[in-house]
């Protein structure tokens, strides 16, 4: 499938899908300037900037959005850092085709700033989750969740490393997956089809 990939920070996912042959044909930033766009460069990877002040409304935002998939013959959608919620017109357009990484163990510190709302809340286990997007907020269908535990004296920085290096492992496995059509859903469960 042609993939595109929509970020809006350093990118590290981007080239953990990179560095594993994932069929990214297009990067997508809400933002201008971040790392994602100097990795998706050096790759050799389409890359598109909409960035909000574009667009008085997120369902034109969205139209913007959906109108370069289309031109770019997209299939399927990573999100890897893409801080937006997507309108349900483009979750409806990719349903069960587009995935999301989030930095905690879904539905535990959904939103922005899930790495410091743990730290903040002082439960001793985080982690990832990798799920299919639907149209609330990082609630879709589960395909992988991995715990991070927290160390005393952890940071933002030091945890975000660590839940980075699961990020960059089980994203690229679960794109694998649903590139091959090996994810089926029922309902909320995803179960995983032998290959
Ligand atoms: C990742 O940790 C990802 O889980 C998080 O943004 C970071 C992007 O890092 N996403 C969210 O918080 C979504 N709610 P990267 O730009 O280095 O891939």
């Amino acid at each position: 499938m042609r993939w595109a990939c929509l970020v809006g920070g350093t990118g590290s996912n981007l080239r953990a899908l990179i560095d594993d042959s994932a069929p990214i044909k297009l990067v997508i930033s809400h933002k201008a300037g971040v790392g994602a766009l100097q990795i998706a460069h050096a790759a050799g990877i389409a890359q598109v900037v909409i960035t909000a002040r574009q667009y008085p409304t997120r369902e034109h935002y969205d139209e913007a959005l959906l109108r370069v998939l289309r031109d770019n013959g997209i299939e399927a959608l990573v999100l890897a850092g893409f801080l937006r919620l997507l309108t349900d017109r483009v979750v409806d357009a990719y349903a069960g085709r587009a995935i999301n990484v989030h930095p905690s163990l879904l539905p535990a510190f959904p939103g922005l700033h899930a790495v410091r709302q743990a730290l903040e809340y002082g439960v001793r286990v985080t982690g990832v989750s990798v799920h299919l997007v639907d149209r609330g907020l990082d609630s879709g269908p589960i395909i992988f969740q991995e715990a991070v535990p927290i160390r005393p004296g952890d940071t933002d920085e030091t945890l975000s490393t660590r839940i980075h290096e699961v990020e960059h492992r089980i994203l690229p496995e679960a794109v694998r997956l649903l590139d091959s059509h090996r994810l089926d859903v029922s309902g909320r469960q995803v179960v995983i089809r032998e290959a």
